[in-house]
């Protein structure tokens, strides 16, 4: 089977928005026979895509599967350049991986490494991330600014409210943000920033984002060392979440929130941000490579660093921590 042909034809019949389309016809198009074209039709329903067969007329595409293939998120995707080219890959180590490789062969802005299932998922600070098949959102956004590279740490920002935003259009969950990008729903983690530099002596060549977002995972479907720590959108909502949507929603406001922020500074975008913080405002405790400091969160600076105040009086710029809420 022809998987380039299947891709197409699916591509066909979303164009297509309802309307019948003929066997004749797209057996001429791909120049195969009208069996071949019965047969692509029954892979695509073997891959969850509900097409109706109507006599005389043609095939009609009822419905889309959970998929993140290409076709299936551009049917429905609103942007200009995030996501107009995006790898698909069934299975692989990490997005991060492939998109730092693609970003090194001049790839263009706003191209999107997806997968269903990463076998070595990374998360910040060394750590692993985990990944389960086809439940989550595991992709990787390049990402070519015209910045300085001081600029670059608010874009792990930036991402974070475009995550928390999508979340809330297609979920109706209220999601907050731990500093600097985790996000939470009732206190435990649902999704994970990871932003890489590629930088030369020229200034910022790329800067690859990559999300992991935990969708349709049920409790066993972590692993236990993360299971009272972890959440899904399902496990909060009650619900499956249709996961090409919150891709397509995630990218969208991904899009515009870089372009503000490229165009007009961090100013609204902060405001934005501390809007959703669980951070700003609390004790917590934050945990450095070399020292562990408690305080109140007071607030995040311009350029994303976190002020902490601790009993002293004395206010710290903290540039990377893992951050507890005392209280
Ligand atoms: C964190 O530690 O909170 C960041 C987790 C980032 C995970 C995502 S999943 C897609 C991309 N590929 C990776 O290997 N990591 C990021």
């Amino acid at each position: 089977m022809n998987i380039t042909v299947t891709r197409k034809l699916a591509q066909r019949l979303i164009e297509a928005q309802g309307v019948a389309l003929s066997g004749q016809q797209l057996a001429d198009d791909f120049g195969i026979s009208r069996t071949a074209v019965w047969k692509h039709i029954k892979e695509l329903e073997e891959q969850g895509y509900q097409i109706i067969s109507v006599k005389k007329k043609g095939y009609i595409l009822a419905g889309l599967p959970d998929t993140l293939e290409p076709t299936a998120i551009q049917a429905i995707l609103k942007t200009k350049r995030l996501g107009r080219s995006i790898h698909y890959i069934e299975s692989c180590p990490s997005t991060q991986i492939i998109a730092h490789q693609l970003a090194q062969e001049n790839t263009s802005d706003g191209t999107v490494v997806m997968t269903e299932e990463q076998t070595a998922g990374r998360g910040r600070m060394a750590r692993r991330w985990h990944s389960a098949a086809n439940k989550g959102i595991w992709m990787s956004v390049i990402l070519r600014p015209d910045v300085v590279p001081q600029k670059a740490p608010q874009f792990t920002l930036v991402a974070a409210v475009a995550v928390v935003r999508a979340i809330e259009q297609v979920t109706g969950l209220k999601p907050e943000i731990k500093w600097p990008n985790d996000i939470l729903l009732n206190g435990k983690k649902c999704t994970g920033i990871l932003t890489e530099l590629q930088s030369d002596a020229d200034g910022i060549q790329a800067l690859i984002i990559g999300i992991g977002l935990n969708v349709n995972q049920v409790a066993d479907d972590f692993d236990p060392e993360v299971q009272n720590i972890a959440t899904s959108l399902k496990m909060e909502s009650g619900k499956e979440i249709d996961r090409k949507e919150l891709v397509s929603s995630m990218l969208q406001f991904l899009e515009q929130y870089t372009d503000l922020y490229i165009e007009e500074g961090f100013g609204i975008l902060k405001l934005l941000w501390e809007s959703y913080s669980s951070t700003i405002g609390h004790p917590v405790r934050a945990r450095m490579a070399k020292e562990t400091l408690e305080g109140i969160a007071e607030s995040i600076t311009d350029e994303g660093v976190l002020q902490l105040r601790t009993a002293d009086g004395k206010l710290h710029g903290i540039y990377s921590a893992d951050i507890e809420m005392t209280s």
